[in-house]
């Protein structure tokens, strides 16, 4: 196996906090971002620009952006999710230049999502993307949900799938995450669609975006890198759920993710005893919050020390 390198991209500020009913401050969020930087990560997705009646958790999207962009080094990658014309042009008129536009590959998800048939979304992005003219800077990805199933409509084919990329590629979108926004996946089915995906747009930076809900999303992490991915999205602490997608869970932990491509040789740059810092921080803001993350609850490998006959473990004798 090629074992060149992982980006791993953190969520926790947006798919971590967006299932928040209490508002977590401004300055806590700033916080977060400033530790995540610090950890070695190098893309952050920091908050979404949507209708705060939706999601009133990113209510301060503008000024936390006005906050972070001027202390992001040079190196690190910020974006924030959008749904809409209207979110594209908040994020923009905020400094955003790295826009996430989110729609569902299924219609009953994009509806209780986005409010919107998937056509309609199409268009969407289409008036978003004539904002070039006035911020030639701008980059626009697609994050495309429930690609591996939905929660009202079942398993998503292959080939519904791949139509929609092949139609966000006509319109000249080069950055495209999947995900399983439910976790209905398994590393087969990751593996299928990241291949047709990798092999018929080898141009395309394709990334994941793999729910943890039943515990598969390390192994589909790991499937995803083995198809050619090599931006693969986590949340620190397993945080995370889409609040119009029932049956939802966290995302896959960035530390899991971390601990386990760094075990298998394959560097992320990212120091995982820092994003267990991070964890900690928000613990301590919120310890109500229910954290999903091995590596949090049972630590890094420690060794003890060799049993000798004379000591030791061996409770059973
Ligand atoms: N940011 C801020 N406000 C927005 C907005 C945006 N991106 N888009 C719409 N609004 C406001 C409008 O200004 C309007 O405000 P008003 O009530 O004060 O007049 C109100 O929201 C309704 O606008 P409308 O265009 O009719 O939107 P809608 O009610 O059909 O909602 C979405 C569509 C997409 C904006 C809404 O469903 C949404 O924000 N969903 C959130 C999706 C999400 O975050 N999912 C989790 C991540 S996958
Ligand atoms: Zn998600």
């Amino acid at each position: 196996m090629n074992t060149s390198g992982v980006v791993i991209r953190d969520v926790m500020m947006r798919d971590g906090l967006q299932n928040l009913k209490d508002f977590i401050p401004t300055d806590v969020k700033i916080q977060l971002f400033r530790m995540l930087v610090a950890s070695g990560i190098r893309h952050i997705e920091f908050a979404s620009f949507v209708n705060p009646k939706a999601v009133p958790q990113f209510a301060d999207a503008s000024q936390l952006a006005r906050a972070i962009l001027p202390v992001t080094p040079t190196g690190v990658e910020v974006s924030a999710l959008i749904p809409n014309l209207k979110g594209a042009q908040l994020a923009l008129g905020s400094g955003v230049r790295r826009l996430a536009f989110v729609m569902s590959v299924s219609e009953s998800h994009n509806m209780s999502n986005v409010r919107r048939a998937t056509a309609e979304s199409v268009d969407e992005l289409k008036r978003i993307l004539g904002l070039t003219e006035e911020f030639p800077d701008m980059i626009v990805d697609v994050g495309m949900a429930c690609v591996f199933g939905c929660p009202f409509e079942g398993k998503i084919s292959p080939e519904v799938v791949l139509r929609f990329v092949r139609r966000f590629y006509e319109l000249g979108i080069r950055g495209m995450a999947v995900a399983d926004t439910v976790g209905f996946g398994n590393p087969r089915e990751i593996r299928e669609v990241c291949r047709l995906c990798v092999s018929e747009f080898p141009d395309v930076t394709f990334s994941v975006h793999l729910h943890n809900t039943r515990g598969l999303g390390a192994a589909n992490a790991l499937a995803a890198y083995e198809s050619g991915i090599r931006l693969i999205d986590g949340a620190v602490g397993g945080l995370g759920g889409c609040p119009f997608a029932p049956g939802t869970r966290g995302n896959t932990a960035t530390e899991d993710i971390v601990y386990m491509f760094e075990a298998m040789g394959i560097p992320t740059g990212i120091n995982i005893d820092a994003l267990l810092d991070i964890a900690g921080y928000f613990q301590g803001i919120r310890p109500d919050i229910h954290f999903a993350s091995n590596i949090l609850e049972a630590g890094l490998p420690k060794l003890l020390g060799a049993v000798t006959r004379g000591g030791g473990e061996q409770k059973w004798s």
